[in-house]
């Protein structure tokens, strides 16, 4: 069965093209390698030994996209990664935001909505809960009109994917990312260093390797045990996994509506000096760190209530914290040699 996976050379798209085709899986990648670069796909093939078919597309270009589906009749499912996912630049250019993560879900979603078999995974992120009144957060907990362009563009996404589903063959799984960190233990892919990391743990990492002269920690003073803020680190192969379970989920029928939710992470919140904390003792090494304000738009707390993933999909992440943190502490020290 052949899979489109759109953004498929990017960091969980990487990791999910290496599960798929460890189920045997025939995947076919596209990404306008705006944020990657080909090497992946020989990272894909060192792990796997197979190399998933490429081609260069940008969806924003409706044409194109019209024109590769003409040329793709075989495609049984799709998993969508490709979108842009800096919160912070969101803010500053949110058209960049709307045009590349709505335009491209759309111009998908009428290819898609032609066929007689349509199996669609929309890479969503727990962003779209904003601060949830109750932890660990449930399917259920309410949409909330997230802060940032960026969030929002997964919430209009998960929109536009129930209306589409409502009147078309459209099939679709949601998954709600919490923190995707770590990298593949071959150290073949991970998280790639482009400019200044926005994230916690590609910070970190470059910080205890010396790139970075200190992490600044945005806060200390919320409501949480060491008053920094508290979020839910799910290692990348184990979300990875989770979106095999999913399209066959879909691709076996098994789905019990249109579309299905689920919240993907570990179920434990950390801390910001947590995760330090654990980086230090993973990588032997002291942390510089210093404290500074609240970065605008993070919320005090957002961790997973992941029953109805472990019960209705059967996947639970299985990699600790400190098993992420030393895969990329690992994956930092491999690619700076
Ligand atoms: C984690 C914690 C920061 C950097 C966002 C998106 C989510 C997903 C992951 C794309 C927060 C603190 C961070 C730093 C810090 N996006 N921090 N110093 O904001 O929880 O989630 O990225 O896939 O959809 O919303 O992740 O890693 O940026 O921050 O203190 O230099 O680390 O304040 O508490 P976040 P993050």
């Amino acid at each position: 069965m052949k899979i489109l996976v759109t953004g498929g050379l990017g960091f969980i798209g990487s990791h999910t093209v290496v599960e798929l085709q460890n189920e045997g899986f025939e995947v076919l990648i596209v990404d306008n390698l705006s944020n990657t670069s080909l090497s992946v796909l020989d990272g894909i093939q060192n792990i796997t030994g197979k190399v998933p078919a490429f081609e260069k597309l940008d969806l924003r270009e409706k044409d194109k996209v019209q024109d590769f589906f003409k040329r793709h009749h075989d495609i049984s499912g799709v998993i969508h990664f490709a979108a842009s996912k800096a919160v912070g630049e969101s803010v500053e250019n949110p058209l960049l935001y709307y045009e590349n993560n709505i335009n491209a879900l759309v111009y998908i979603l009428q290819e898609l909505q032609q066929k007689t078999e349509a199996n669609f995974i929309f890479s969503s992120s727990c962003t779209v809960y904003g601060q949830a009144e109750t932890m660990p957060i449930t399917e259920n907990a309410p949409v909330q009109q997230p802060i940032s362009p960026y969030g929002n563009t997964k919430k209009i996404g998960e929109e536009i994917i129930i209306d589409t589903a409502k009147v078309t063959n459209v099939n679709a799984i949601l998954l709600r990312y919490f923190n995707p960190i770590g990298a593949h233990p071959s150290t073949e892919i991970g998280e790639l260093p482009i400019g200044v990391p926005q994230n916690l743990v590609p910070f970190i990492t470059q910080t205890g390797f010396g790139l970075r002269k200190e992490l600044a920690v945005y806060g200390d003073d919320y409501p949480t045990p060491d008053g920094t803020a508290v979020r839910d680190y799910i290692h990348v192969v184990d979300l990875a996994k989770a979106h095999v379970i999913a399209l066959q989920r879909l691709l076996n029928k098994k789905n019990t509506a249109k579309v299905e939710t689920f919240n993907l992470g570990t179920g434990t919140g950390s801390s910001v000096l947590e995760v330090i904390h654990t980086f230090e003792k993973v990588s032997g090494k002291k942390l510089p760190y210093k404290i500074v304000g609240r970065r605008e738009g993070d919320v005090t707390s957002a961790y997973a209530n992941t029953d109805k993933a472990n019960t209705v999909l059967g996947w639970k992440a299985q990699s600790t914290l400190e098993e992420a943190m030393a895969s990329a502490w690992k994956w930092e020290q491999k690619i700076r040699k």
